[in-house]
């Protein structure tokens, strides 16, 4: 279960990672932000730019064999206009992971350099790996460290208890010192954020939720809709749209209504189970 569902949001633990990320910051050479490629807007951490000041970024749009291809392409152009390299990848079965390594070595390509110069040659680059929970940041470590993954012990300098995986001799990873929040007192981010499944249903009214969903999904991908439950009549209201895809599996209750609770968990399980399609829900022109 993710941290996410069982944490309560207090200030307290922002104040505490935000600490612990800023001290860390200074023996650190690069940031590499862990995102969910299906909401790579809600994924995020609000404070984060703020926080790492000019640290060099990387962006990993993960689970990215969940999302629609097209958007996630369209997502990495978005962060390359903004000066933010962006690679996509599926830590799940390991596609993309290795083109990471390259990467942190092609951005912090003058470092390495330097280090040469300066006769440190075995001095490794170091990159924070930071994500709000739920987005994949251990299986990514555990993917790219492999077999060789070795817990190192805390340095000198260094907070107590941080754990460094070594990746390779030039490469080593440190995870989220802390909990990194998402913008959770903005509603349409806990919306999407329940949707992926990255938090509980209970915190938020599932048909509400699934309501929610359809609009989405009608914007979109309508095709997929469709294909899946059936012809559909998008000028429905949610409610109504709802009760017609429940009522497509036969999720009728006596006269004839919908059950709409139980059409809505099947909505929401068969998106997260990504048997809908390949799906984005944000978009790069999306303000959320
Ligand atoms: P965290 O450290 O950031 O909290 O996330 P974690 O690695 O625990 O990953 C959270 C969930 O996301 C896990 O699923 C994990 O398998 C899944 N996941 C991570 N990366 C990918 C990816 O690229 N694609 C897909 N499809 N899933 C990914 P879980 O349901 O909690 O566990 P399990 O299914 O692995 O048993």
């Amino acid at each position: 279960m993710s941290e996410m569902q069982n944490i309560q949001w207090f200030p307290g633990h922002m104040t505490k990672t935000k600490r612990k990320i800023a001290e860390i910051l200074p023996i650190i050479d690069a940031v590499a932000e862990i995102v969910d490629a299906r909401i790579p807007i809600s994924s995020r951490n609000p404070d984060l730019m703020g926080i790492i000041k000019d640290k060099p970024l990387l962006i990993l749009l993960n689970k990215c064999d969940m999302a629609d291809p097209k958007e996630t392409a369209k997502w990495i152009s978005f962060y390359k206009n903004k000066g933010i390299p962006a690679i996509p990848v599926d830590c799940k079965t390991g596609r993309g992971v290795s083109d990471f390594k390259d990467k942190v070595k092609e951005i912090l390509g003058d470092k390495l350099e330097s280090y040469k110069a300066k006769g440190m040659v075995g001095k490794p680059l170091r990159v924070m790996v930071v994500g709000i929970p739920n987005v994949g940041k251990s299986t990514f470590i555990n993917r790219i460290a492999g077999a060789s993954r070795l817990k190192a012990e805390n340095r000198p300098g260094v907070t107590r208890g941080n754990q460094w995986v070594t990746v390779d001799k030039q490469l080593e990873l440190l995870d989220t010192p802390g909990v990194l929040w998402p913008k959770f007192e903005d509603q349409k981010v806990g919306e999407h954020l329940a949707f992926t499944g990255a938090v509980k249903d209970a915190v938020l009214d599932t048909e509400l939720l699934a309501m929610r969903l359809l609009e989405n999904l009608s914007e979109n991908y309508r095709e997929l809709l469709t294909a899946r439950f059936g012809e559909l009549d998008f000028d429905l209201d949610s409610y109504d749209l709802l009760c017609l895809v429940g009522k497509k599996r036969g999720m009728v209750i006596r006269g004839g209504e919908t059950d709409t609770e139980r059409a809505a968990k099947m909505l929401l399980e068969e998106y997260r189970n990504c048997k809908i399609g390949k799906i984005t829900l944000e978009r790069t022109n999306d303000n959320a």
